[in-house]
């Protein structure tokens, strides 16, 4: 017997992928489409999507702001939320002159791409623990940027200490209590480590809180995106590190803004 030739039309590429359970099949298919070489390439990405691979680790890209960010299999995905920060982190960084920008717990550098598009004048650096991840990020970065394999600060050489202008994260903060509530896309495709932080989900907001301090300059910000939820215990701890606080806020994520003040040395001496 013959098998049956895959029709991939363009309205039966989008009823497969309706009937598999993705959501925004239209959006999909054009993704999708756009991505393949060949007929052949489309039914084998077709076939991946629908077998519940996240759509940007089939097709090997993610569209962010302006940007496409090459992104794959073992890395987390950069949401479309996180503009908020990179907006945030864009407007600190063009205050302060030619500034040193880090985005640490960096993944595939979402924020540290777009500021390095947006403030050309910026030394941009990237610090990310997971070795696939921090590959992803030195393909979106590009040549003249610095990826740095650290967990947390421990690779960031200690010539930067007091020197950095703007450091902005998307730290893991998913309560390990509301892992049900997660797509099983990201339980199932993205790292633990990408997604979990203790109960609360800031075991590591407020490990970052506390290191950061001393790593920035005088009147640096510290930009860390987290959910609503969480803003008020992430901000009071943050004003018990020294810091002075703002809230920015987008439907569910909240945007830390934590400010150095100028002229204070803290003891801190945190890796
Ligand atoms: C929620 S993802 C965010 C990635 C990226 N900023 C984004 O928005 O797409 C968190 C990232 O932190 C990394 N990570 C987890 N623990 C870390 C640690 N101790 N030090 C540095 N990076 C860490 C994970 O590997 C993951 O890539």
């Amino acid at each position: 017997m013959t098998p049956p030739t895959t029709s991939n039309t363009p309205d039966a590429l989008v009823r497969r992928l309706r009937e598999a359970g993705c959501v925004f099949a239209e959006d999909e298919a054009t993704v999708l489409r756009a991505s393949a070489v060949d007929a052949e390439h489309l039914e084998w990405l077709c076939a991946r999507r629908i077998s519940g691979a996240p759509l940007e680790h089939v097709v090997g890209w993610v569209a962010f702001g302006d940007l496409h960010l090459d992104v794959g299999p073992g890395a987390f995905v950069p949401r479309q939320r996180t503009l908020l920060l990179a907006r945030v982190a864009v407007a600190a960084a063009r205050v302060r002159g030619a500034p040193t920008v880090l985005e640490a717990y960096a993944g595939v550098a979402p924020v540290a791409t777009t500021v390095r598009h947006s403030v050309p004048e910026a030394r941009v650096l990237a610090a990310e623990i997971d070795p696939v991840a921090a590959d992803y990020a030195r393909r979106n970065l590009g040549t003249g940027a610095a990826v740095y394999r650290s967990d947390s600060f421990t690779a960031v050489p200690d010539a930067l200490r007091g020197r950095i202008d703007v450091i902005a994260a998307v730290p893991p903060y998913v309560p390990t209590t509301a892992a049900d509530l997660l797509p099983r896309e990201a339980l199932e495709h993205e790292p633990d480590r990408a997604l979990f932080a203790g109960d609360d989900g800031l075991d590591h907001v407020r490990r970052l809180i506390d290191r950061s301090y001393d790593w920035l300059a005088d009147g640096g910000v510290l930009a860390i995106e987290m959910n609503r939820n969480q803003w008020a215990a992430a901000g009071r701890h943050a004003r018990r590190a020294g810091f002075t606080v703002r809230r920015r806020s987008d439907g569910h994520t909240s945007v830390l803004t934590a400010t150095r003040p100028r002229g204070r040395r803290a003891g801190h001496r945190c890796r």
